[in-house]
């Protein structure tokens, strides 16, 4: 089994030794923030903005932050290094730390609990990029935070799992009859030539390629808004994106077996993607 160095509390290990207490606030509660980054020829793409999202994430729930923008970069950067791929998606996750088991904080603040591991990427295959995906629908059954970046994420494991069972790539969620994203990854429809996202807010993880894709609209004289989408319009799309750090941009050709648009990936999907692989090595 690959057995990569790591990084836990202070030190690089191999993963196989790398051990936290039971008591660990995140395996207990689910207490803590996690952060996930891609990398292309071991440089990290787009450091500062999944870093500040991670900072925000501890900021929100009161955890201590351990380190300075500096000091992360730098141990984002070291675990990068010790991978053994040029192309990696780095892991990186802080927890309240270890204490006896109340769910309010502890009295005394214990050291955080700090991991971070890099394992290679796999871009999407060819196949995706020709023909697209499935995809199918559930209502979003999660907590109203879903802005922040939490390790909470038994709602986002069981809509993968409902994705999962069904053959299908992702599932997409709405709540209260409006898209709020995928299990995880951001979900945008195209009408009449312009790129729709549901807002910034409480009911979507704001992934660091939402300001991305707007950029890369703007660049390619792509009409770009962010407003509440009905179901319906989303079954009515001309065509339904997908992207995280590990989809990139992907295109949606079916949701809950209906057709999207004509059934293929669209003109404009193909001009963000071939954007996206331009920003990945500029
Ligand atoms: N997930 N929404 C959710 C719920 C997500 O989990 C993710 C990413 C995104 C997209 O964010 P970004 O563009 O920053 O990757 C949106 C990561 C990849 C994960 O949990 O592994």
């Amino acid at each position: 089994m690959d057995d990569p160095l790591v990084y836990l509390n202070g030190a690089m290990m191999p993963l196989s030794e790398a051990r936290i207490s039971v008591l660990d606030r995140g395996f207990i509660f689910g207490d803590g923030i996690y952060e996930v980054t891609p990398v292309y020829r071991r440089r990290l793409f787009r450091p500062e903005q999944h870093l500040a999202r991670f900072m925000r994430g501890m900021r929100a729930i009161d955890l201590q932050n351990p380190h300075d923008e500096a000091g992360w970069l730098g141990l984002m950067q070291q675990v990068v290094d010790a991978a053994p791929t040029e192309d990696q998606l780095l892991y990186m996750q802080i927890t309240r730390g270890v204490a006896r088991r109340t769910h309010a904080f502890p009295a005394q603040t214990p050291a955080p609990t700090v991991f971070l591991m890099s394992n290679p990427l796999l871009p999407p295959p060819p196949s995706v990029h020709e023909h697209g995906v499935a995809c199918v629908t559930m209502e979003d059954k999660r907590w109203l935070r879903c802005e922040i970046k939490s390790i909470s994420l038994l709602g986002n494991v069981l809509a993968a799992q409902n994705a999962a069972e069904q053959d299908a790539n992702e599932t997409i969620q709405f709540r209260d009859g409006y898209l709020t994203e995928g299990s995880a990854s951001n979900v945008w429809i195209v009408k009449d030539g312009a790129l729709i996202s549901p807002p910034r807010d409480n009911l979507i993880l704001e992934g660091i390629r939402y300001s991305l894709m707007e950029a890369l609209c703007a660049e390619q004289n792509i009409p770009f808004a962010a407003r509440r989408i009905a179901r319906n319009e989303v079954f009515h799309a001309d065509e339904v994106l997908l992207t995280s750090a590990s989809r990139e941009v992907m295109p949606v050709v079916t949701i809950d077996g209906e057709r999207v648009g004509n059934g293929k990936p669209g003109p404009i999907y193909r001009k963000l993607y071939a954007a996206y692989q331009r920003a990945k090595v500029a």
